[in-house]
């Protein structure tokens, strides 16, 4: 099968299309047939090690993903395709079956074919959503929903969401609103239309207007893009505020330190918890039209540089996903 490979950590032009053996599935796997994915932050990250965050994170990130050089040599986490076959022990799942989901961190999904655990973070596609639409679902929306589920959203209660029109923002805007809160959203201006369209109750273009000093207050600060900090919002948190993180070293030490001491507090789960149960929440959602995934751009696989590179200039709205139609090229 075709897969985007590579052998070392560093830039996108590390990633190369080869032909490789297809997976078996074990007992317990669905072989899926991949017909999109996306290139995300996730790989990005794991691809350079994590070496732009400084050498302590990317240290870890390769006693996570491999010391000298990745083990797991096909990066994509997000997948949307058909079952081609299924293990002797799996009972959820039947060939033909349009399943949608997530592999994490054991990726795979840049390529033709990938084997997940049929426990996974996968499910049966939603109804009348194509495989392009599926794929992106899973990512910003897991990893925004692990930090609200912490805010006890409601109605009545405000958040704020700083960076309103990345994955992880377009999904939290339209989670937070399900869950009934009064959601403010800060995005810069190309993004104002699309971001009050998914549901936030006013828009702040953050090149106008600096949130922070123009007196209002909320119960939750979300970063949803890793820009901001606890220090500079401190003021703009109602007491017993939360601020919520999804990026940075200092923000599992501000959660540690906040925990005991403090009356506005950091959360910041590592690593996220995120379940099946999460998954089949989504396909709820997306039936019943609360949810969907904001995709930016589309390139086919054999573009994956391309797009991996449109994704490090941290500047898409949304999600970039990868196309897999089985025709080689040419
Ligand atoms: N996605 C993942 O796999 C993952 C997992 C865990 C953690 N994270 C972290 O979570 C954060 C968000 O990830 P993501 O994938 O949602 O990001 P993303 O989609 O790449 O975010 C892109 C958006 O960020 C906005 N932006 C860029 N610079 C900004 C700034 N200085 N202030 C405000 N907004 C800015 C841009 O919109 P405007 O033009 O509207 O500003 C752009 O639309 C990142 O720090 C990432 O490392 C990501």
């Amino acid at each position: 099968m075709r897969a985007v490979v590579y052998d070392r950590y560093g830039p996108p032009e590390v990633l190369r299309l080869e032909d490789v053996e297809r997976p078996v599935p074990k007992a317990d796997e669905v072989l899926v047939k991949i017909h999109a994915t996306t290139v995300n932050r996730l790989d990005c990250h794991t691809r350079e090690a994590n070496r732009s965050t400084g050498l302590a994170i990317s240290f870890v990130s390769r006693l996570v993903s491999g010391l000298g050089r990745p083990r797991q040599r096909i990066l994509g986490s997000e997948l949307a395709g058909e079952v081609e076959a299924v293990g002797a022990a799996v009972s959820e799942f039947g060939v033909g079956d349009r399943v949608f989901g997530t592999t994490g961190l054991r990726f795979g999904a840049h390529a033709e074919f990938s084997s997940v655990p049929e426990s996974a973070r996968i499910a049966l596609m939603p109804t009348g959503i194509s495989f392009t639409e599926a794929a992106p679902v899973c990512d910003g929306a897991l990893n925004a929903l692990t930090c609200l589920k912490q805010a006890d959203l409601r109605k009545g209660r405000s958040i704020l969401i700083y960076g309103a029109s990345g994955a992880i923002g377009t999904a939290g805007v339209q989670l937070a609103r399900h869950f009934g809160a009064d959601v403010t959203a800060v995005c810069g201006t190309k993004n104002l239309e699309l971001v009050k369209s998914l549901g936030a109750d006013r828009v702040i273009d953050y090149t106008q207007e600096d949130f922070t000093r123009n007196g209002e207050t909320y119960d939750v600060i979300f970063d949803a893009v890793g820009k901001h900090s606890f220090g500079r919002c401190t003021d703009s948190l109602n007491p017993r505020g939360l601020y919520l993180a999804t990026d940075g070293l200092e923000n599992l030490l501000l959660a540690l330190w906040t925990s005991r001491s403090g009356d506005k507090k950091v959360i910041f789960q590592i690593p996220p918890r995120q379940t099946k149960q999460d998954v089949l929440f989504l396909k709820g959602l997306i039936e019943t039209g609360k949810y969907r995934a904001v995709i930016d751009r589309r390139y086919p696989l054999e573009d994956v540089v391309e797009a991996t590179r449109y994704v490090e200039t941290e500047q898409k709205t949304g999600n970039v996903v990868l196309t897999i139609t089985g025709d080689r090229p040419g």
